[in-house]
């Protein structure tokens, strides 16, 4: 952490504007990255060192476009030269849609309709992750939300990627046992979907076999024992290489129905995932069954594997998922059922017929209808 600046500095930046939230702020945060910037957060006075240039500590939640628009004028009201992003996906998200914004002013963020190829140079990046799920550090995408016209897209682009993460246990250890559940199952979710898609990869299949193992090792732990920084440093290094696995060969159906429960039931991501993985994985089991039989090794150890028949691993890795979910819901609260998240089942409907036209179903194996989507749904 204390080499923000130096690493600042060495992507031309001087100025940074500093991203987070209200959340963030509050749990002095601020203050760790502030010291790195000697204390005041105004630099060392020399004039060759960065100094932060402003701070906007109000991102909400699933990064509005609103907040995307008042940044990029806090920021040119302030000279700044580069982002800084504290938070989690959602601060990141919304200081990658500013970088866009910034690069690329005639685009309007909510009609981005496919891949943007970027022409423009953009702004430098820095972000510094607070929650151990999302993996936005090193992903190409942002999701943004306009929450007036009730739609959260993914925006893609090759120059999305932060140019530098700063992964440090201390940014997730004051995380709420709660949200160390809801956004390690995230992880866990991106890590699992991106073994089963049709753009699966012996290169994406080993570092998410590496984030699986060490999800399943230090979840738990990470949400009893908060100060545990080995155990929040293994979550915060699953959640990266998770996010490096599903950037290359994308996440599924498990995503695809989260999505359209965020966007219709207002879900929370991470809870959206645990309420939809074990369901949504027995409905696809048999398309990627032998996939799903390979991941019982990192999730449960070589004993378990060695000891459980080749035919009986895909049902046993499914399985582990249930018993880790239902720990954290016994030690957390965190919602396993659609009831406990307060879905009104009148809603459902609506989830099923949006779900199979979400970007991730394109990369389901097994093609679904809004019918089956809520089959799949009323057994949540
Ligand atoms: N870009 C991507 O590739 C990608 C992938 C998955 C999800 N997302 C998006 O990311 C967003 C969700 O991000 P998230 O799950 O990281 O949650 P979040 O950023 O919304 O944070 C959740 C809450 O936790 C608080 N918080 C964060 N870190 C904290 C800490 N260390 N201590 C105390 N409180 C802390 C925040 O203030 C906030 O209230 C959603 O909009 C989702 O769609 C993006
Ligand atoms: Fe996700």
């Amino acid at each position: 952490m204390d080499k923000l600046p130096s690493e600042l500095k060495q992507l031309g930046g001087k100025r940074p504007i500093i991203v987070t939230d209200q959340g963030v702020a509050r749990a002095g945060l601020l203050d760790i990255v502030k010291k790195a910037f000697n204390g005041n957060g105004n630099g060392n006075g020399n004039g060759s060192e960065p100094t932060i240039g402003a701070i906007f500590d109000q991102v909400p939640p699933d990064s509005p476009v609103s907040a995307v628009h008042a940044i990029v004028a806090e920021y040119k009201k302030n000279n700044c030269d580069s982002l800084l992003a504290i938070g989690g996906g959602s601060a990141i998200d919304t200081a990658k849609g500013v970088k866009i914004k910034l690069a690329e002013e005639s685009i309007d963020l909510m009609n981005f309709k496919a891949v943007l190829r970027m022409t423009k140079p953009t702004r430098p990046l820095v972000v510094v992750p607070t929650t151990a799920g999302t993996g936005s550090e090193v992903t190409s995408a942002a999701v943004i939300s306009d929450p007036d016209k009730g739609i959260k897209l993914s925006l893609i682009s090759p120059s999305m990627p932060p140019n530098t993460a700063v992964i440090d246990p201390r940014m997730t250890a004051t995380l709420p046992p709660r949200l160390t559940a809801s956004t390690g199952m995230d992880a866990l979710t991106h890590a699992i979907e991106a073994c089963l898609g049709i753009q699966k990869n012996p290169i994406s299949d080993s570092v998410a076999k590496q984030a699986i193992e060490l999800i399943a090792n230090n979840l738990v732990e990470a949400v009893q024992n908060g100060s545990n920084l080995k155990a929040r440093l293994a979550m915060a290094n699953a959640a990266t290489l998770a996010g490096i696995a599903f950037s290359n060969s994308m996440v599924t159906m498990v995503h695809a129905l989260g999505h359209s429960l965020g966007a219709i039931s207002h879900v929370p991501h991470g809870d959206a995932m645990t309420i939809c993985l074990p369901d949504t994985l027995e409905f696809n089991k048999d398309t990627v069954g032998d996939f799903l039989a390979d991941l019982l090794l990192p999730m449960a150890g070589m004993e378990v594997y060695s000891q459980t028949a080749p035919a009986e691993r895909a049902d046993r890795f499914i399985e582990c998922v249930r018993q880790l979910r239902q720990k954290l819901h016994d030690i957390s609260g965190l919602p396993i059922t659609l009831k406990q998240a307060g879905v009104d089942p009148a809603q459902l409907q609506a989830v099923a017929d949006l779900s199979p036209s979400d970007g991730a179903a394109f990369y389901n194996r097994k093609k679904f209808t809004p019918a089956e989507a809520l089959q799949v749904l009323q057994k949540m």
